[in-house]
């Protein structure tokens, strides 16, 4: 039976379908089966400006036309970009005060290198910054060089506004303490905030779909991985934490999403840890 809007706009079984291969394809994305009224939300504007009305022929257009776009456009309306300062707060805390003090103690040849997989608007490298920059006030002297960190996600439109780096007062609220913000950002002439110089300065962002292989980016010795693998298939997460794991020097440390865990079959592959706070985190073992 097909799915029809209020205003008579439809969706076949079959149109439905080819939809959730292609997506799945493309990003890994894995779309319910009840899940025509966000397709029919999310991808009208594009239907609507192509003129079309079947997504059946949108993803005929994107295989006629791989250059045209059309498939950048799809991937930035389809994926959810969901994300705040600070996510869950603990983690973040556990980087400044274990991970990296435990790091330089073990003597992991410097500059540190951290990975924010699936970035999304730039909240969660930003933020990563900024714990290196309390760390280094916490701990002066402590590190010998600049850490970096590489910030990565399939979405050009989410990637553009991360570089920019500049955020309205309602972004801002989502997690950030007041502190945080006279510290680290510039207010503009137009009430919004720019991150400051230093702290945008540490972190390069790059376009990556971790269906992709990961090693044009190098290794790392911290790698945030979190809130993205939830929309995979198993099979697909246990693939990207192997290749993660691939990409970790040794002690490096993983950190997923408050709500994701490690599959059973990776236990080997990485070490369980706590953090004092109560955070876990997954060394490479
Ligand atoms: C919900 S956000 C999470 C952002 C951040 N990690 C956090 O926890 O707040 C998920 C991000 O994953 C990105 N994403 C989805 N599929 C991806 C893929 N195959 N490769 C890279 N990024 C992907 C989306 O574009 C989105 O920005």
């Amino acid at each position: 039976m097909a799915y029809s809007t209020e205003d008579g706009f439809q969706i076949t079984q079959e149109d439905y379908q080819q939809f959730q291969v292609f997506l799945q394809d493309a990003c890994g994305i894995v779309l319910g089966d009840n899940k025509q009224y966000l397709v029919a939300n999310r991808m009208r504007r594009i239907l609507d400006e192509l003129q079309i009305n079947s997504l059946g022929l949108l993803v005929q257009r994107i295989g006629q036309s791989p250059r045209s776009g059309l498939k950048e456009s799809v991937i930035n309306a389809m994926t959810t970009n969901e994300t705040f300062w600070f996510r869950d707060a603990l983690p973040f805390d556990a980087l400044r005060d274990v991970i990296l003090p435990q790091l330089l103690a073990d003597g992991v040849p410097e500059p540190l290198r951290l990975w924010s997989a699936a970035c999304s608007s730039g909240q969660e490298p930003y933020s990563l910054s900024m714990i290196i920059e309390e760390f280094k006030r916490k701990y002066p002297a402590t590190l010998r060089r600049e850490p970096s960190i590489v910030a990565t996600d399939i979405s050009s439109a989410v990637l553009n506004a991360a570089r920019q780096g500049c955020y309205d007062r309602l972004s801002l609220r989502r997690g950030l303490s007041d502190g945080r913000l006279a510290q680290f950002f510039d207010e503009n002439a137009d009430r919004r905030y720019s991150i400051k110089p230093a702290i945008a300065a540490r972190v390069d962002f790059r376009f990556l779909n971790l269906l992709d292989s990961f090693a044009v980016l190098g290794t790392f010795d911290v790698v945030f991985c979190r809130n993205v693998l939830i929309y995979f298939s198993a099979a697909r997460k246990q693939d990207i934490l192997r290749r993660i794991r691939a990409t970790l020097r040794p002690g490096g440390c993983l950190v997923l999403g408050a709500s994701e865990s490690l599959p059973i079959d990776l236990k080997s592959l990485y070490q369980i840890e706590r953090a004092d706070n109560g955070s876990t985190f997954y060394r490479a073992s």
